[in-house]
């Protein structure tokens, strides 16, 4: 079964950006992994990076549920309604269907009335602490691209810990703490996703934000992934390639996008006022509706698909690559070091292809992207003829082992592409401005991402400076000398782009 073929992968970003887009989208899509192309050798395969459609991961993991026998109903037990806490003839019945809460209807199609949910037996054993883990597992690394949502169909846990692993279950490392009172319950100070920045994205946060509370998105819970995702695209998520840039370069920030496992390890029920109401414990207890995750198969930039079969989750891997995760050369294809596919450069990215082993080239491939011709290596001809961009390239010609050799801020087989924050003219220039991150100020338009064109009253690279500052003839009692407001954040700005500040630290 297939759960994903050639479509694009914006699925997720679409409904995020579509409204707004007055840029045309600048990210790639990666949903292909070659296509034919014609060169003066005839028709040939140009290979790209390539990843599966983001897709809704809850329909090829397995759940699994600690204390195995937490599920209420066996025996059958009577529990009190969420709106009026001391009506407790509620039932639930493992044994009769209508009455029953097991864990697959967290899994189930929503929208039901009345919802379908899993619930856990009640407090009844208070004092002795009522805790639950709900282990998700996919066997399968995947990466995440939208928020994790939990509905809650009892009052949101006073206090839940959400974990992930990255090893099939062996270690675990907390993702996000959530608490009515963060500083009680896990001695941290309480944080939203909001007060994180680029810098601090990976922070490990205990929130109060989805605190219990009768207001209206009082049932959900949510670990933001798309907010993180923003402190790289931007507020819209439009620009994509900035944050594939990060990911493609910073692992950390990768990794922390990728599981396989999660698990939500519920500590305390909502108990909604502060003593626990020893008359009426059936009041408490945990009911999930609802558990949304999204994302895609890491293949590693080697596959558009993956396969669901047998319960397992597999790329379909191209390149000449292998494994569940495209994670090596296939046989007789490790002619240099397998590496995963690159996002860079934008749009269509890098295959890294795995190339024939030298001493397996029985057949050369009669093209190969990067490799032009293999059997010359062995004649290692100096003056071969690769087609570099005389406007790109150091030299017109390729060096000893075939590669082109880019300028700073180009990139390609033949260098003809630009880095992020660089475009074209006559060769690829670092941008002055562009619609992203260097923005003209002062009513500045930018030009072409060579200049700012500035409002009369204004000039400086970016706008940013009075042009009667320039002329040393502003009024000394307007206060208009004075200088203009964030001018060195943005020279931080510009260095960064520029490549002269040192990169992000994770
Ligand atoms: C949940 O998992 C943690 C970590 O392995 C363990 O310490 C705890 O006892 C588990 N809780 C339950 C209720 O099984
Ligand atoms: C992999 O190797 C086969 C056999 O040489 C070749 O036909 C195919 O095009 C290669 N695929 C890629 C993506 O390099
Ligand atoms: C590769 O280069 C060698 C030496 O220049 C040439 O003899 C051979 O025909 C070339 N092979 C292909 C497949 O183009
Ligand atoms: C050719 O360029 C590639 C890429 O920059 C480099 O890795 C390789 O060492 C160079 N080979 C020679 C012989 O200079």
């Amino acid at each position: 079964m297939y759960l994903s073929r050639f479509l694009s992968i914006h699925a997720l970003w679409v409904t995020v950006s579509s409204v707004m887009q007055p840029y045309p989208l600048v990210w790639g899509h990666y949903d292909l992994c070659k296509t034919q192309i014609y060169t003066e050798e005839g028709k040939v395969w140009d290979y790209m990076a390539c990843q599966p459609e983001s897709t809704d991961m809850t329909k090829y993991l397995k759940v699994k549920l600690d204390p195995p026998d937490i599920t209420c109903g066996d025996p059958p037990e009577t529990f009190c309604a969420m709106g009026n806490p001391y009506m407790c003839n509620n039932e639930c019945d493992a044994s009769t269907p209508e009455l029953a809460h097991p864990p697959e209807l967290m899994f189930d199609f929503e929208g039901r009335h009345p919802s379908t949910f899993w619930q856990s037996a009640t407090w009844k054993e208070y004092p002795k602490p009522l805790q639950v883990n709900i282990t998700l597992s996919w066997s399968k690394t995947i990466e995440l691209t939208d928020n994790i949502v939990i509905t809650f169909e009892s009052g949101r846990p006073d206090q839940m810990i959400l974990e992930k692993s990255l090893d099939y279950g062996r270690t675990w490392q907390p993702y996000q703490y959530y608490a009515t009172d963060c500083l009680d319950a896990f001695h941290m100070d309480p944080k939203s996703v909001k007060d994180l920045s680029q810098h601090t994205v990976l922070e490990i946060i205990c929130t109060e934000e989805y605190s219990t509370g009768y207001t209206t998105n009082s049932k959900i819970i949510h670990f933001e992934i798309k907010d993180r995702f923003a402190f790289f695209a931007g507020p819209r998520l439009r620009n994509m390639a900035s944050l594939y840039g990060q990911l493609d370069t910073t692992k950390k920030l990768r990794d922390f996008f990728t599981v396989t496992d999660l698990r939500i390890r519920l500590l305390r029920p909502a108990v909604g006022e502060i003593f626990v109401d020893e008359l009426h414990l059936a009041r408490y207890f945990y009911a999930i509706s609802d558990i949304k995750v999204r994302g895609r198969c890491k293949c590693n930039l080697h596959a558009t698909v993956c396969v669901y079969d047998n319960s397992k989750l597999t790329c379909e891997c191209e390149h000449n690559t292998t494994g569940p995760d495209c994670g090596k050369c296939k046989k007789n294809y490790q002619g240099r070091p397998w590496s995963p596919g690159s996002y860079l450069p934008i749009p269509k990215g890098t295959a890294n292809t795995c190339i024939p082993s030298i001493s397996s080239i029985g057949n050369p491939p009669k093209f190969n992207r990067i490799w032009p011709n293999i059997s010359s290596l062995e004649v290692s001809n100096p003056k071969q003829e690769c087609y570099c961009n005389p406007l790109g390239s150091i030299h017109d010609r390729c060096n000893g082992s075939g590669f082109c050799e880019c300028k700073t801020g180009t990139t390609g087989p033949k260098c003809d592409e630009c880095l992020p924050g660089n475009s074209w003219h006559y060769g690829c220039q670092p941008n002055v401005c562009d619609n992203e991150l260097l923005h003209c100020q002062n009513g500045g338009t930018c030009h072409n991402n060579v200049r700012c064109l500035c409002p009369a009253a204004y000039t400086g690279i970016l706008c940013e400076k009075l042009r009667c500052e320039e002329a040393g003839s502003c009024g000394s009692d307007s206060g208009q000398g004075a200088p203009p407001h964030g001018s060195p954040a943005l020279l931080l700005l510009l260095t960064t782009l520029l490549g002269t500040a040192s990169p992000l630290v994770f």
